[in-house]
């Protein structure tokens, strides 16, 4: 090497370099189950207090309207207007593009990793395998209609903007709109049933003793979650709410 000259020095390409942590994990399958479980879990805490408050149907318009009200002034006066509201929303976003990618990679993975994959005769995904799969695509469809139905108002031919009470009235009045909203609480309850369980088994929360708790913890969750979200069409259909 002659001297003052200075040997190239090859940068390491993107494919040489070590893949980090947060790849590492999320290459994996434990992680891809991790990511399922801790956003469910954060989906699951949504649902249970959008459960809670959408009871306040039954104390009245003005305390359900105040409370809609509420939703966009939380946080107030050190967040904006609405600027809670719309954090909120991206966490339930991230969470719910973070569940279904992992679920749908899980998946493709799980039968590429069948042992019979070149015999023609086709293996049957198990019950609760189907289960989640059509209930978790009924919801994703159920949230998109939800939202043009109840947030921006798209779908519901006679609702008024700042009037959620008369707006949810106004959905329940209709035969669609209670089959569609029946079907989907039905789904939720199915899906928080099996993918709460799945969850602590994910988490290492699950032994022989506690996994019988686990189970009428997650049966019991997803009876008080169905209850309380189809009590509000049941209520106005049979003229409780009007
Ligand atoms: C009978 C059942 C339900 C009723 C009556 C109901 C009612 C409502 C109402 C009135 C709003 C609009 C709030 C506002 O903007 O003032 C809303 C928003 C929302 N609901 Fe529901 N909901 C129900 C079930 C569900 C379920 C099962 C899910 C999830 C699977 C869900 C997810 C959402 C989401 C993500 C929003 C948007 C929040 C936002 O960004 O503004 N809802 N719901």
């Amino acid at each position: 090497m002659a001297l003052g000259t200075r040997t190239e020095e090859k940068k390491p390409s993107r494919t040489d370099r070590q893949p980090s942590v947060i790849r590492l994990f999320w290459r994996s399958t434990v992680g891809k189950k991790a990511v399922m479980a801790v956003s469910g879990l954060i989906m699951l805490g949504y649902l249970v207090a959008h459960m809670m408050g959408n009871l306040k149907i039954f104390f009245g318009a003005d305390e359900f309207n105040a409370y809609g009200h509420w939703l966009r002034t939380m946080g107030e006066p050190v967040l904006h207007y609405s600027w809670a509201l719309w954090l909120v929303r991206v966490v339930l976003l991230l969470a719910v593009v973070g569940h279904g990618v992992a679920a749908y990679q899980l998946s493709r993975r799980d039968i590429a990793a069948r042992p019979d994959k070149y015999v023609h005769r086709k293996r049957r995904p198990s019950y609760a395998t189907r289960t989640m799969r059509w209930g978790g695509i009924i919801l994703a469809l159920f949230i998109v209609w939800h939202l043009l139905d109840l947030t921006t108002l798209t779908v519901n031919e006679n609702a008024r903007p700042g009037h959620p009470y008369e707006n949810v009235v106004a959905t329940f009045s209709t035969w669609y709109g209670n089959v569609v909203y029946i079907v989907a609480m039905l789904a939720v309850g199915l899906h928080i049933r099996h993918g709460f369980w799945s969850a602590a088994q994910t988490l290492g929360m699950g032994n022989a003793t506690r996994d019988r708790v686990l189970k009428t913890a997650a049966d019991g969750l997803a009876l008080l979650l169905t209850a309380g979200f189809l009590s509000v069409p049941v209520a106005v259909m049979t003229g409780v709410v009007s």
